[in-house]
C-alpha cells in the first residue's frame, strides 16, 4: 500500500461558538496548505458528543463548521470536506487503537483533566477516550501533517506514540512502518489565542462569557465592542518583544494583530510601540473586521443553502471513505481479523 508523503488531515468540533482562536490557530492554515498538500478536513461530530450536545444544534453546528472551511477558502471541489460520523473507518480504527494505547498514556492528557474537572467520575467514557479517536482520525488516512493550535500538541504526541506502538507490536505481521509519524503543524503568530477577559485562559467555545471571544458569527459592531472592552493593563505598548513579558493581555492582542496582518509580533511593535490601547484597540478592531467580514458574510450566505453544504459533506464523505476503508481493511488483516 502506497504511503502518501504530503497528506494533511485536521478537524474542528461542531460545538458552536466557532471563534478567532479556531480561525487563526487552525482554519486559516488549512487554506494555505492546499497549494502544496492533499488536504482532508473533517467536522468531528463524534468528538463533539463526548459532552452533551442538543441534536438540533449539533446538526446546525456541523454545517456551520463546514461553511467556515469553505468561506475561509478551502476548495470543496479539490479537497475533502466531510463529517466524521459518515465514515465508519474512524470508529472501527478507534477500537483497534484502543487496544494499542495504554491507560497510563491517557491518564497524562491535560485536556481531559481540564474538561472533566472535579467531577471526573461523571465524565463520559468518550471524553476520556477522545485522544484515541483523534489518533484514529489521523491514522485512518495515514496523514503526514496535521495543522492544529498549540492546545492539541499533546494529543498529536499521543497519536505518534500509538502509531509507533502499533508498528512495533505488529512488525512481524506486516505492521512495520505501516503508520507514518504525523507531524504537527503549529503555525503563525497566534497558535494560542487567549480569552479577551483573562490573558491566562485560552479563548474557548465553552467560556460562559461571550465577551471572552470573537466568534465567526459576530457583527462588526460586536467585534469592535469586544475589543474595546478587552482587558488590558494601563501601560503603552512596548517597542520590543521583551516588553510583552508578564503582560499576557497585551501579548495576546499583539499576537492577534500580527496573525491577522500576517506579520511578526516584532513588526507590530515596531509600528505601534509607544501607543496607548485607546489607539491600538480601534486599529485592531478595524483590521479584524477587514479580515473577518468577508468570511463571516460568506458563512452566513452558505448557511442559507443547507442543500449545498450537505452535498459537499456527502461527496466529501465518499471520497474520505475511499481513502480510509482500504487502510482499515489492511489494519484488520495485520491484526489477524479474518
Ligand atoms: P477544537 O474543535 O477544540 O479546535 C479546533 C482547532 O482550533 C484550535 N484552537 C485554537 N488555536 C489557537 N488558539 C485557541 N484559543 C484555540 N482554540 C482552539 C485547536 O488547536 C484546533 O486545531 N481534538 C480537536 C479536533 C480534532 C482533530 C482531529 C484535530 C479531532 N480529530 C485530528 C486534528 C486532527 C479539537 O477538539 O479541536
Amino acid at each position: 500500500m502506497e504511503q502518501p508523503t504530503n497528506r494533511v488531515f485536521s478537524g474542528v468540533q461542531p460545538t458552536g461558538n466557532l471563534h478567532l482562536g479556531n480561525y487563526l490557530g487552525a482554519i486559516r492554515n488549512f487554506v494555505g496548505l492546499q497549494e502544496t498538500h492533499e488536504c482532508i478536513y473533517c467536522v468531528v461530530d463524534m468528538h463533539a458528543i463526548t459532552a452533551w450536545q442538543d441534536p438540533k444544534e449539533l446538526a446546525h453546528n456541523t454545517r456551520e463548521v463546514a461553511a467556515a472551511y469553505i468561506a475561509a477558502g478551502v476548495d470543496a471541489d479539490k479537497q475533502v470536506i466531510f463529517n466524521q460520523s459518515k465514515v465508519s473507518a474512524h470508529a472501527e480504527l478507534t477500537w483497534i487503537l484502543n487496544c494499542v494505547a495504554r491507560i497510563g498514556w491517557l491518564n497524562r492528557m491535560t485536556q481531559f483533566k481540564e474538561k472533566a474537572g472535579k467531577n471526573r467520575e461523571n465524565a463520559s467514557v468518550g471524553l476520556y477516550d477522545y485522544p484515541v479517536l483523534m489518533a484514529a482520525d489521523i491514522l485512518a488516512y495515514r496523514a503526514t501533517h496535521v495543522p492544529v493550535g498549540d492546545d492539541q500538541k499533546q494529543h498529536l504526541e499521543l497519536a505518534r506514540d500509538i502509531a509507533q506502538k502499533f508498528n512495533n507490536d505488529f512488525a512481524e505481521f506486516g505492521g512495520e512502518d505501516f503508520f507514518p509519524q504525523p507531524e504537527p503543524l503549529i503555525m503563525g503568530a497566534a497558535t494560542r489565542v487567549m480569552s479577551l477577559r483573562d490573558g491566562s485562559k485560552k479563548m474557548s467555545k465553552s467560556d460562559p462569557s461571550d465577551m471572552s471571544r470573537i466568534t465567526l458569527t459576530d457583527t462588526a459592531d460586536d467585534i469592535a465592542k469586544k475589543i474595546r472592552k478587552a482587558r488590558t493593563d494601563p501601560e503603552p505598548l512596548p517597542s520590543e518583544l521583551d516588553g510583552l513579558k508578564d503582560r499576557p493581555e497585551a501579548d495576546n492582542l499583539v499576537g492577534i494583530y500580527a496573525a491577522l496582518a500576517d506579520v511578526t509580533k516584532e513588526a507590530v511593535l515596531q509600528e505601534h510601540g509607544g501607543s496607548q490601547f485607546s489607539s491600538f484597540k480601534p486599529a485592531l478592531a478595524d483590521l479584524a473586521n477587514e479580515r473577518l467580514s468577508p468570511i463571516t458574510g460568506e458563512m452566513a450566505r452558505l448557511m442559507e443553502d443547507t442543500t449545498y453544504i450537505d452535498s459537499v459533506l456527502q461527496k466529501g464523505s465518499q471520497r474520505a471513505s475511499a481513502i480510509a476503508q482500504p487502510v482499515v481493511a489492511r489494519v484488520k488483516e495485520i491484526v489477524g481479523f479474518i
